[in-house]
């Protein structure tokens, strides 16, 4: 919308949930992974970052809102994205010397592990580019906020590409399915604690490249089978596969965590909890029909089929009462066999 002189534009964004994570960086200033990593975007009709830009001559000064707080504008990840964006603009664009007023909110808990800052940047960059009329691909500047949210431009199923660039133009986000491909697929997120994080996954991955041997590893060595495996397995929707993959990725993800000195450790108890719950309903079905990835925090997202919601969620209500969250503790069930027939 153009009102006088000024520009205002508002955009939404997704939240993107990885099965293959992406977790250490080759390059800390550009943001650029050390593993190609891939995911799947929510719809924004749940969880999404939502944020309003102005560009007027009559600001004096950039300001930035989140979640109704002032917050510093002396941001390099900001400041790198708004340096990229200028740099692509036209630089004929008056407005490109104008102050900005951002105004940014989430739906859902930031820095609670639960992707926010990957919607949160996918949307300020989709914002400024509008505003400045960038054309072509913008998933390496969203990059330059939040790794993952460059996942986060695109809906469906999404590749980033790490890249072999120096400077990470090819660092870039592409879609390999869109949601329709899967209509059947859902996501569950069982927020076991929505507290700030302890350590994000910045500082996290940023102390696994110096001190963990299996980061290297798994880059070289287990990453780029999983990615084709996956691709794969989503492609012919064989939900089997697509499922250990996912919770085998989580799981190694996890296990670097925990080989980083000093550890990072993300999940708790509850979080084993409930990956133990799906191991138990997945042996009880015969084969995987609920997934479990955690990314840097205690909380579960859960990829199933439609069909098993009812169920499982049925189940989870029985072992993890919503008015008693550490229910568990009082008799988390071992096996299928200790739920009773009535809420299966
Ligand atoms: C565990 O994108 O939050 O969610 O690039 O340092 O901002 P920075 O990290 P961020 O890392 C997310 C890591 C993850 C796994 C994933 O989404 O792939």
């Amino acid at each position: 919308m153009e009102s006088k002189n000024a520009k205002i534009v508002t955009c939404v964004a997704p939240v993107n949930i990885a099965v293959i994570k992406y977790w250490g960086k080759l390059d800390e200033e550009l943001l650029i992974p050390l593993n190609d990593s891939l995911s799947g975007t929510l719809s924004t009709d749940f969880m999404r970052a939502k944020t309003t830009i102005m560009v007027s001559p009559t600001l004096q000064e950039n300001k930035f809102w989140l979640n109704g707080k002032e917050q510093s504008f002396d941001n390099k990840r900001l400041d790198n994205c708004l340096k990229e964006i200028k740099r692509r603009a036209n630089q004929e664009l008056p407005i490109l010397n104008w102050k900005l007023s951002i105004c940014s909110e989430n739906n859902f808990p930031t820095a609670a592990g639960l992707a926010s800052s990957a919607a949160g940047y996918a949307c300020l960059v989709s914002a400024l580019a509008i505003l400045y009329d960038i054309e072509g691909d913008i998933s390496s500047i969203a990059r330059r906020g939040s790794g993952s949210a460059c996942r986060s431009m695109y809906g469906g199923w999404v590749h980033w590409c790490k890249g072999i660039k120096e400077d990470g133009l090819d660092s870039i986000a592409k879609q390999i399915a869109p949601a329709s491909h899967w209509p059947e697929m859902r996501v569950l997120i069982l927020v076991v604690s929505d507290g700030k994080k302890k350590y994000g996954s910045t500082e996290g991955m940023k102390r696994g490249v110096e001190t963990s041997e299996l980061i290297t590893y798994r880059a070289q060595y287990v990453v780029p089978k999983r990615i084709e495996d996956i691709s794969e397995a989503i492609k012919k929707r064989d939900f089997n596969t697509f499922a250990q993959i996912t919770m085998q990725d989580s799981n190694q993800m996890h296990a670097i965590c925990l080989d980083t000195y000093p550890p990072c450790v993300y999940m708790t108890n509850v979080s084993h909890a409930i990956a133990g719950l799906v191991h138990a309903y997945n042996s009880y079905k015969g084969s995987n029909k609920v997934a479990y990835t955690f990314d840097a925090g205690p909380n579960a997202c859960l990829y199933l089929l439609e069909p098993e919601v009812e169920e499982f969620v049925s189940i989870v209500n029985y072992v993890f009462p919503p008015s008693d969250p550490q229910g568990y503790f009082q008799g988390m069930p071992l096996s299928m066999k200790d739920i009773p027939q009535d809420i299966k």
